[in-house]
């Protein structure tokens, strides 16, 4: 197995800065690139924030907080990523966009380098067949949000070699993750079932058979899950599920897995959920 003591994170909106701080806390060296300055800096404030209130609870001490934050660089450049053992792309889920984004990796990271995206959806095998290091690419599909959920969902893309796998594996557990391994097929483990939960509770808005809120309390109460599903669609974005029901949808080409039309409409009139402050639920911006 490789050791991994930099990880560089492409992306410092919500998952990135989330997986930066989680990564630092466990004793990473971080290297936390955007494109932008403004999202560069929320990033880093909204991680400050962070390791200051957890202190405050409880959590860990204003020395560990410290500690952490100084693990942390940022960068505007990507070529500041060459040195990382791993780097983990959290960019926005857009193809094309990810596919850039390798490709220059490809380029400028040492060539021992393994490069993991954070996709909720878009094929590993294909991310990994831009780069010419096809055997060191793997999903590491964290959750959100990253610093409570437990889960990393491992994508094995068709090329990625044993040794990644099991060193991204060593990776996320020492960011005290509990790592699951999937192969990669439409929405992997996670979003394959996740996601027509959802879209079931739409279709069932849908046809009349219950109010937003009673279809979550039905699901919090009765099935001892945290969110409803109509909250957690506002959670994660509307805009976001139906992409990832588009995958399925196109993936699997099985009409089980087609987005509720009322799903559709909502991201139509612009209603991204709580990102937003409109989707099921209306939320103060
Ligand atoms: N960052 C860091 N910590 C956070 C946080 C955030 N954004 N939001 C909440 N927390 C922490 C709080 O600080 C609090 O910690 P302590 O108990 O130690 O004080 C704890 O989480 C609970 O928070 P709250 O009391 O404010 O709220 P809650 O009890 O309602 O929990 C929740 C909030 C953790 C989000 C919970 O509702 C939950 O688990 N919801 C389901 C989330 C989920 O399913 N996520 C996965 C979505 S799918 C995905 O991410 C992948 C995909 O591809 C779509």
């Amino acid at each position: 197995m490789q050791k991994i003591q930099v990880i560089g994170i492409v992306g410092s909106g919500q998952m990135g800065r989330g997986i930066a701080q989680v990564a630092a806390q466990s004793g990473f060296d971080v290297v936390l690139y955007d494109a932008f300055s403004s999202s560069l800096d929320f990033g880093l404030t909204f991680i400050k924030t962070q390791l200051a209130k957890g202190a405050e609870k409880g959590k860990w001490t204003s020395d560990e907080a410290a500690k952490s934050l100084s693990r942390i660089k940022t960068s505007l450049e990507l070529a500041d990523l060459k040195h990382c053992d791993l780097v983990v792309e959290a960019a926005t889920e857009r193809k094309e966009l990810k596919f850039e984004i390798f490709r220059k990796l490809d380029e400028v990271v040492k060539e021992t380098a393994i490069l993991a995206s954070n996709t909720s959806s878009i094929s590993i095998t294909e991310i990994a067949a831009v780069t010419k290091r096809p055997q060191l690419v793997a999903g590491m599909h964290f959750m959100n949000p990253v610093p409570v959920m437990k889960l990393v969902e491992g994508i094995r893309g068709l090329e990625t070699s044993d040794e990644t796998f099991d060193t991204v594996a060593a990776a996320a557990e020492k960011m005290g993750k509990v790592f699951v391994r999937a192969k990669d097929y439409p929405g992997f483990a996670v979003n394959r079932i996740l996601m027509p939960m959802i879209n079931e509770a739409v279709y069932a808005l849908f046809e009349g058979v219950a109010e937003v809120k009673d279809i979550d309390s039905a699901m919090k109460l009765g099935t001892n899950q945290p969110m409803g599903p109509l909250e957690l669609a506002d959670f994660i974005g509307l805009d976001t599920c139906l992409a990832i029901m588009n995958v399925l949808h196109e993936g699997l080409g099985d009409t089980k897995y087609r987005p509720c039309p009322l799903l559709k409409q909502y991201v139509a009139a612009g209603r991204f959920g709580r990102k937003n402050g409109k989707g099921f639920y209306t939320y103060d911006k």
